[in-house]
């Protein structure tokens, strides 16, 4: 089992540091140095494609996280609607999908029970249905009309981490695709912005390669009762991801916000010496984001917090406000989350060690779901 975890004390671990592969796996043959993007796996028609008015991306525990992000960077580049929602409660609401729907179902095993079952309901309405999954023949990439791998390899751990990250870039490269396909962008765009998935390898690598600093973070505060998680924009989904991270490894409650949600109830929780994570999107993005992040951190920070901050290398408009600094490379806001979310699997993972938990397999959780 040793030789199978590559010298790392836990497939976690190993898991955590085969990320920068994970992507460049997924991104091979897809994302093609002459600048444009092949898909050929892409078995739904183009005209169906062209005339996609609405995305449903249908997921369960972190793989819906994958979809928050990919609702995102879709609308953003390709002007369609897109709704995310849990596998089992599309299921049992009356969702309106139609003939010109795009169900995702994304999914690292393939067959989690719930996803499955959200896959046939929408089959059933009309709606073609694209998988992104990680196992090969699964039942989701069978009753698919197309199917996305994602090339993360096997994932082993029962949380997960290169899946996740796997998961997202394929998400990038649909929602370029469909760009691409339906004029949404000139070419030279799509090039610039495939040549800035093709770098995130190397910066995934770079966090991983900080992640001492985390880890010792994480052995201080391993008697602690409660964690937050703060962000915006895609650094929301990140923030519910961590939160995730950290129950289903360490035990310890976790909640993750929308960073502007705080004034309405969650700012009621900070008291003296409470940890909060925040996310901070890059300085150089639009939208006056940074500054809108940056004044939540003040605002918990005023308020007694103990703010741990994941910031851009360069971002020092953070500095005064945080207690602890997670450095990122400087990535465009829409990817971010290919990095930002490292340091907290990282600091989830070292939590649960510190505490003497199995992180592989931790209590009442299985890694393939397949009851409803
Ligand atoms: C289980 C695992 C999670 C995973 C979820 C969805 O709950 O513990 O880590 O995110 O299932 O699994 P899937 O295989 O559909 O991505």
């Amino acid at each position: 089992e040793a030789a199978v975890k590559g010298g790392f004390a836990t497939f976690m671990d190993k898991e955590i540091h085969d990320q920068p592969q994970a992507v460049a796996d997924t991104l091979l043959g897809r994302a093609g140095t002459d600048g444009r993007l092949q898909l050929d796996e892409m078995r739904i028609r183009e005209s169906v494609l062209r005339t996609v008015d609405k995305i449903v991306v249908i997921a369960c525990g972190t793989a819906a996280y994958a979809g928050h992000v990919a609702k995102y960077a879709i609308e953003h580049w390709c002007r369609i609607p897109v709704e995310v929602e849990l596998a089992h409660e599309f299921r049992y609401r009356d969702p309106v999908v139609s003939e010109k729907t795009l169900v995702v179902a994304v999914s690292q095993s393939g067959e989690t029970m719930d996803t499955i079952m959200a896959v046939r309901h929408a089959r059933e309405q009309g709606a073609k249905v694209l998988a992104i999954v990680n196992t090969h023949g699964s039942t989701i990439a069978r009753e698919s009309d197309a199917v996305l791998y994602t090339h993360a390899g096997p994932e082993i751990a029962v949380a997960s981490t290169k899946a996740f990250l796997a998961q997202i870039t394929a998400c990038y490269l649909l929602g370029l695709y469909l760009a691409q396909l339906r004029g949404n962008k000139f070419a030279d765009e799509i090039a610039e912005d495939l040549a800035q998935l093709r770098a995130m390898p190397e910066k995934i690598q770079r966090v991983v390669d900080n992640e001492e600093h985390v880890r010792a973070v994480a052995r201080s505060m391993k008697d602690e009762p409660t964690v937050l998680f703060l962000g915006r924009h895609v650094g929301f989904p990140v923030a519910l991801e961590g939160a995730l991270k950290l129950k289903e490894l360490a035990y310890i409650h976790a909640e993750g916000f929308a960073a502007g949600e705080l004034k309405h109830g969650p700012i009621a929780l900070v008291e003296e010496g409470q940890p909060v994570f925040v996310i901070v999107p890059s300085p150089r993005g639009r939208d006056a984001l940074h500054a809108k992040v940056i004044s939540n951190i003040q605002e918990i920070r005023a308020r007694g917090a103990h703010t741990m901050v994941i910031a851009e290398d360069g971002d020092e408009a953070v500095v005064p406000y945080a207690d602890e600094i997670f450095r990122i490379p400087q990535t465009p806001t829409l990817l971010a989350p290919l990095v930002s979310v490292v340091p907290l699997q990282i600091f989830a993972a070292a939590l649960a060690t510190a505490k003497g938990l199995d992180v592989d397999q931790p209590r009442n959780l299985a890694k393939s779901v397949t009851v409803e």
